[in-house]
């Protein structure tokens, strides 16, 4: 191993294993089977992908099992029933998915599993689950980041992850990474306090809408007036690339508090603006920062169409490419873990099989 280059990304590594010793056969790539558990939080998902170094993945199979109907009777996730869930569904899961991608478990070259962030005992069900998979079956795995399937998930139809700025928006996160290509982040802004789609299924609560808040006040909003509230959009002074929800939630509460008769569909589309507003202009904010050319935008927060629309506006608007996580990505799913991990196992990575997971884990 070589070649030393200053912060090296996994295409980096990839250079310096190929010379080293071959660790990964640079000049014809195998086709490498990759599958993947995701159960982080209250979905239990396999996917099954196969690609090789460079080219075009394809999905095989992927296959989510939703808990919603479970947690909603308790307006969120309790972690017991999420993990009891995972364990219960989980190989049927896979049954399920080696059947779509109609090949045997003989086929699967690599297992992998997300290892955080998450909940720690919904992250033991499928961690397990794959490294017992591959501790049978004699083949390598590899433990995923999270939130680097989200990050990542834009790019899943491309052969290469172009150097961008990622915007992540999901219920346990908010964040703006400063990606210089796979393998390569720069965390540039996060939230202090809620994360966007936290905020948004707070605030559904407060409005009596079902678990999860999210779907629901885009689709009240659809019949609401966004300007009819003036609600806060918080640290938007200077060059501020973080973010902060709490204080919008908070007045959103005081607003039902004091407008009784406030018109749902009024505090939804004043509130979905508000955020909008925030995670657009911060966006573009980090992309000159950092001169980035391209936007990649994931996350269940992503599926709100309001969002989509007025990021793309303003990309178009300032010349950028938008790149957008597919529908069937961007909440939780197993397909984006097996992509990450698939680009890590091609950059020379496997983990050991004594790995712990890490609930707060980093990108
Ligand atoms: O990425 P994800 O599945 O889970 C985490 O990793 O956290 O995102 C789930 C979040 C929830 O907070 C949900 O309310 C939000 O995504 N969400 C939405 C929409 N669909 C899902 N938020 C706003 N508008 C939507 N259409
Ligand atoms: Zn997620």
């Amino acid at each position: 191993m070589s070649v030393i280059l200053e912060k090296p990304g996994w295409w980096a590594y990839t250079i310096s294993f190929a010379i080293a010793d071959s660790c990964v056969a640079m000049d014809h790539p195998p086709v490498t089977v990759f599958l993947a558990i995701e159960s982080s939080c209250d979905e239990t998902a396999v996917a099954i992908l196969r690609g090789e170094p460079g080219g075009i993945t394809e999905v095989l199979a992927s296959e989510v099992a939703s808990q919603i109907e479970e947690h909603r009777e308790h307006g969120g996730v309790v972690p017991e029933v999420a993990s009891r869930s995972h364990s219960l569904c989980l190989n049927g899961l896979v049954e399920k998915a080696l059947h779509t991608a109609g090949i045997g478990m003989g086929n699967v070259d690599v297992f992998g599993a997300t290892m955080g962030p998450g909940l720690a005992s919904s992250l033991l069900v499928g961690s397990t689950a794959a490294k017992a998979m591959s501790c049978v079956s004699g083949k390598p795995f590899v433990g995923v980041n999270h939130m680097e399937g989200h990050l990542l998930s834009p790019f899943m139809d491309r052969s290469e992850v172009p150097p961008h700025v990622g915007l992540i928006v999901s219920g346990g996160h908010t964040l703006l990474m400063q990606v210089r290509g796979a393998g390569d982040y720069l965390q540039l802004g996060s939230t202090r306090d809620d994360a966007a789609g936290e905020a948004f299924d707070k605030v559904g609560k407060m409005l009596g809408l079902p678990y999860p808040g999210g779907p629901e006040i885009e689709k009240a909003a659809r019949d609401g007036d966004s300007l009819k509230y003036d609600f806060p959009r918080s640290m938007m002074q200077g060059g501020e690339l973080d973010f902060s929800f709490s204080g919008l939630k908070t007045a959103v509460l005081y607003t039902l508090q004091k407008n009784r008769d406030a018109k749902t569909e009024d505090i939804a589309a004043s509130f979905q603006a508000a955020v909008v507003d925030v995670l657009v202009e911060k966006t573009m904010r980090a992309a000159k920062h950092v001169r980035a050319g391209v936007i990649g935008l994931s996350g269940g927060v992503s599926l709100n169409r309001t969002v989509r629309d007025a990021l793309s506006a303003r990309c178009e608007k300032e010349g950028l490419e938008l790149a957008v996580a597919e529908p069937g990505v961007c909440t939780d799913n197993a397909a984006m873990i097996a992509f990450a991990g698939l680009l890590r196992f091609f950059a020379g990575f496997t983990d050991s099989l004594d790995g712990d997971i890490d609930p707060n884990l980093k990108l």
